[in-house]
């Protein structure tokens, strides 16, 4: 099989790196990749967000499948174009991407399926926005209503806050407060068919303590050992096939990586967001733990074959990623800052999120995000440490890293205890 990724971030280089370790997978392809994919697949640079151009590469490449990672192609309708050229694409198509690309669009969608999430207000105008903030209280969770990279919303105790923002928004949500430990669950879906992943959980501020602004992630681990037993199954059956079944309802079918975004409140699971792809960076931690070959398992999802394949196989043990971000992330981060690497070792990996090759072949900063370090161990302590010692090995000087993924975790300071029924 020869893939082609679509994209240039960590999750892709995780894709890509999954994808290569397929024995089923001849050959990698990323468009456009970075300078870690490029150290063992062949990048190419095609605009990621033009259809046209990504499926005339897909075909001049001979390529079975395509992995279109982020949300802009998906949302442009780049998986439409490569199926429309006779390739098959995990994806879903620009209609189906509507789930991450709308908020309004997934909670109406949540609402028809019967999918627990926060209750909320669409408002455009300013008598709406003050009715909504003042008939849900603080604390106000206030959501741009498209696509905002994880930044569009805030959260916060300050109504003048809340509303100023809401206000610079063309069309906003406005909604209920949960409470409890946020969860990402990512299920590969075929439309009808889903495999739902190990939990993960993400670290979407900036700063130790989950202080500062949001981020598009700092960090994750996986699996969750606070985590109810069951939760795979729980939200499979209350969020992921619901929502599948939705989907296909309105002629829409959903293929592709729908990530569920939970809060465990204390009132059960609730939805926070869905996304219509990997989330990044959960997928760098899940992926160093998947045992089913992902060439083939995408491949699956794509071609509409789900159900004939087992049941996902997990390693044992725990991983976690950190994210080393340039000075300055989530505002304008610091660029052309020199990264030595530290070697990739048989627990441990580095993933290129934001890198790139100054004139003289030197890797430096060139987003915001810039590396993931990956660390596996048998125990979610050890893979912090590991994680955390090539962390201190690599030689980043303007750049930043939270020091507390996965901490309470390991520590046992998560609880969550389920609501009776
Ligand atoms: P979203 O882009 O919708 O995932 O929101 C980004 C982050 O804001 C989430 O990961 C949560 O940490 C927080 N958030 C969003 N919605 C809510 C909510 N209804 N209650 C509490 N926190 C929220
Ligand atoms: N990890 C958050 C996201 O991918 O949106």
């Amino acid at each position: 099989m020869i893939a082609l990724v679509v994209g240039s971030g960590g999750r892709e280089h995780a894709l890509a790196l999954a994808l290569s370790k397929d024995p089923a997978v001849s050959q990698v392809h990323v468009a456009p990749g970075n300078p870690g994919t490029d150290s063992f697949a062949t990048n190419h640079p095609v605009d990621q967000n033009d259809g046209a151009a990504v499926a005339a590469l897909a075909t001049e490449l001979g390529a079975n499948l395509v992995v279109v990672g982020p949300e802009a192609p998906l949302v442009a309708g780049v998986a439409d174009a490569v199926r429309e050229a006779g390739i098959a694409c995990f994806g879903p198509s620009k209609q189906a991407a509507q789930l991450e690309g709308s908020k309004a669009f997934a909670k109406q969608v949540m609402a028809d399926a019967g999918v627990p999430t926060a209750a909320s207000r669409v408002c455009t105008t300013q008598a709406e926005i003050e009715a909504a903030l003042d008939e849900f209280g603080a604390t106000y969770v206030v959501k741009d209503d498209g696509l905002a990279a994880g930044k569009g919303v805030v959260v916060t105790d300050d109504r003048a806050e809340a509303l100023a923002h809401a206000l610079q928004c063309e069309r906003v949500v406005i909604e209920e407060f949960l409470d409890g430990p946020e969860v990402s669950l990512f299920a590969i879906c075929d439309g009808t068919t889903s495999r739902p992943m190990q939990p993960a959980q993400d670290f979407k501020r900036v700063a130790d303590d989950d202080q500062g602004p949001n981020t598009g992630g700092m960090g994750a681990y996986t699996p969750l050992p606070w985590a109810p037993d069951d939760i795979v199954e729980q939200v499979d059956e209350l969020v992921i096939k619901p929502t599948l079944a939705e989907m296909e309802r309105r002629g829409t079918p959903f293929t592709g990586l729908l990530y569920a975004g939970l809060a465990m409140t204390s009132r059960g699971i609730r939805v926070v967001e869905f996304n219509a792809r990997f989330g990044d960076p959960e997928t760098q931690a899940l992926l160093a733990r998947l045992d089913t070959p992902l060439g083939q398992l995408l491949y699956a999802a794509a071609t509409g074959t789900l159900a004939e394949t087992d049941a996902l196989q997990w390693g044992s043990g725990a991983a976690v990623v950190v994210v080393m971000a340039a000075d300055g992330y989530p505002g304008t981060p610091a660029k052309g800052g020199r990264i030595v690497l530290a070697p990739d070792t048989e627990s441990a990996h580095t993933i290129h999120a934001g890198t790139a090759r100054d004139a003289d072949g030197n890797l430096v900063a060139s987003g915001g995000r810039v590396l993931g370090v990956v660390g596996t161990g048998a125990s979610l302590a050890e893979a912090r440490e590991t994680a955390y010692a090539q962390v201190a090995a690599t030689d980043f000087e303007s750049g930043f890293n939270r020091t507390d993924i996965g901490a309470k975790a390991a520590a046992n300071q998560i609880t969550y205890t389920a609501p009776e029924n």
